[in-house]
């Protein structure tokens, strides 16, 4: 859905202490952006990376521009390339933390040469869909007890981030050819 104006900002945030977030992909775009407003209105705010180096740099840059104010911000290792690092980023995530509020899928690939990753699923299928799926399963224990810990129905937070670019693929999941192998025209490349 596309509004002509913005329908918020990030002045309607409100105050997220006691929160505790995760955004997939926190390290660089949508999702830097996204880590550091959580974390700028109090969330405590894991950053899923496959990259340390990466998140520590986003986690200095966030502090830096933060003037002062310090930011809860913490890195979780996860590679979404890789079903086994998936389980075990939810499973380390919960011997860390006893809640979680909000869940931001946001990591995501586009238009990537096909490969089939170590799993034996096609790159882009794999992170953007079946990864976050293993992962937000994974975390729903946690979710789900956290939700039932609170009043409001409406805090615990599960967010997927997509793309227009859904659209040009297939309306459905192709069951017979998970990996779009056959695919032919404008995603043929892959
Ligand atoms: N930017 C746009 O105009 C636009 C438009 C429509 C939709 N979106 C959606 O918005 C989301 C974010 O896009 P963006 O433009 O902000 O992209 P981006 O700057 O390229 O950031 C993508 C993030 O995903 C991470 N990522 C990629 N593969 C990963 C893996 N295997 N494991 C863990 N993390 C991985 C990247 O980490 P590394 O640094 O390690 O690569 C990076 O932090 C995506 O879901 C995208 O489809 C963006």
């Amino acid at each position: 859905m596309h509004s002509k104006e913005p329908e918020f900002s990030e002045n309607d945030i409100p105050d997220l202490s006691g929160y505790v977030a995760i955004v997939t992909g926190g390290n660089s775009g949508i999702g830097y952006e996204t880590a550091n407003q959580l974390a700028l209105h109090n969330a405590r705010v894991y950053i899923a990376s496959r990259s340390q180096e990466r998140v520590n740099q986003a986690i200095s840059q966030m502090s830096q521009a933060a003037m002062g104010k310090t930011l809860d911000l913490h890195f979780l290792q996860i590679d979404l390339q890789d079903l086994k690092s998936v389980k075990a980023a939810a499973e380390h995530f919960m011997t860390l933390e006893t809640r979680l509020d909000i869940l931001i899928n946001n990591a995501g690939v586009m238009t990537v040469p096909f490969k089939l990753t170590a799993d034996g699923l096609e790159t882009q299928w794999q992170v953007n869909y079946v990864s976050p799926h293993v992962f937000t399963s994974s975390l729903m224990p946690l979710l789900l007890s956290t939700a039932s810990t609170l009043d409001t129905k409406d805090r615990v937070r599960i967010v997927h981030v997509s793309s227009d670019a859904a659209f040009f693929g297939p309306d459905t999941v192709q069951w017979n050819d998970v990996n779009m192998t056959s695919t032919k025209g404008v995603m043929e490349l892959w």
